[in-house]
């Protein structure tokens, strides 16, 4: 079985400048969960000036529809946006820190060393209120800032993240810079130490090589991962990182392999097409202009 964490809401809209309406972003919620998509992570309760783009955190996210089988998710980088997404009907919340130290302060204004307890707070305090939470780690496979980042800074960092609370830790190739063999060689070396269900892959396709880095965690072992509708998504944070891989050529892979997914893939592209129409530009999933150029 095969988890696909839908991040188009978060990571996609987080790097386009044009700011959808709440009323726009709720469509394309009810479309994804019609299309088959049951984990997702909506929004992101980071600070509005930082991320303009979903600074409607609380009208989106403060009356999801309820689906007994969908999980909603929300970003949450300190204490007052634990707040915030305990006020939200967001099932679970996701902290997120870097590898490297550059990119770290770039994207949340803290030193590694610095973000620890801030984090710890949040895991604490969410786990009290009953949330799960989920960690990522970003840059793990190189940083716009420093380039190489070593694994066993990576482990380093999951492993405080395990100790915080979180059950799972995402594995962020922020910036797409990933080809199989390192994604191979990192996982090898990580299952060393964390068992493979519970870490997840998340590829940004930067460079085309977000499929193929797919297919080499779920061969390697990770049942778990992110992907963006239509390939949206991108750190604003970090200089030159494209769309996330398109949940659409995932499942076109998967369902190839005859590994169910639940998801109707004509449904998912209708409504990444209605979302191009809305941002006015085409999207990078090649299976998205296959199946809509027909
Ligand atoms: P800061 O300025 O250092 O915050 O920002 P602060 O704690 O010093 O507080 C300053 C002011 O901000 C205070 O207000 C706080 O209340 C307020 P004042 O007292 O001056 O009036 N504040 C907030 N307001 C609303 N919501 C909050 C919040 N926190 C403080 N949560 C902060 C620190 C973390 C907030 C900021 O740096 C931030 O929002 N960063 C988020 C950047 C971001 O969202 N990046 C993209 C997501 S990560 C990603 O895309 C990677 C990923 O996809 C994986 C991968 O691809 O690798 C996950
Ligand atoms: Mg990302």
């Amino acid at each position: 079985m095969i988890t696909i964490v839908e991040v188009g809401l978060r990571d996609g809209l987080q790097n386009e400048d044009q700011i959808l309406d709440t009323a726009i972003k709720r469509e394309i919620l009810d479309r994804l969960i019609r299309s088959g998509i049951r984990h997702m992570e909506v929004t992101s309760f980071v600070h509005p000036r930082w991320i303009p783009q979903l600074a409607d955190a609380e009208q989106l996210a403060g009356d999801l529809p309820f689906h007994s089988a969908v999980t909603y998710r929300a970003l949450v980088p300190n204490r007052k946006g634990l707040e915030r997404a305990l006020q939200s009907s967001v099932d679970e919340f996701a902290i997120f820190m870097s590898a490297s130290e550059t990119h770290n302060f770039k994207n949340i204004n803290k030193s590694i060393t610095e973000t620890y307890p801030v984090l710890q707070e949040v895991v604490e305090e969410a786990i009290k209120h009953g949330k799960k939470v989920r960690g990522y780690v970003s840059t793990v496979f190189g940083c716009p800032y420093e380039g190489e980042v070593a694994i066993s800074q990576v482990a380093k960092v999951c492993e405080r993240l395990f100790q915080m609370g979180v059950y799972e830790v995402s594995l962020g190739d922020t910036i797409g810079v990933a080809t199989p063999i390192q994604v191979k060689e990192v996982l090898k070396k990580l299952f060393t130490q964390f068992p493979a269900g519970s870490l997840a892959g998340h590829f940004h396709d930067t460079h085309g090589t977000g499929l193929a880095n797919a297919y080499t965690a779920l061969e390697s072992g990770l049942t778990t991962l992110d992907t963006s509708f239509g390939g949206l998504g991108g750190c604003p944070y970090a200089p030159g990182a494209a769309g996330n891989l398109a949940t659409e050529d995932l499942v076109y892979l998967l369902h190839g392999m005859g590994i169910e997914t639940g998801i109707d893939l004509e449904l998912l592209c209708e409504t990444s097409a209605w979302v191009e129409q809305k941002l006015g530009k085409q999207l990078p999933s090649k299976v998205l202009k296959s199946i809509i150029g027909k």
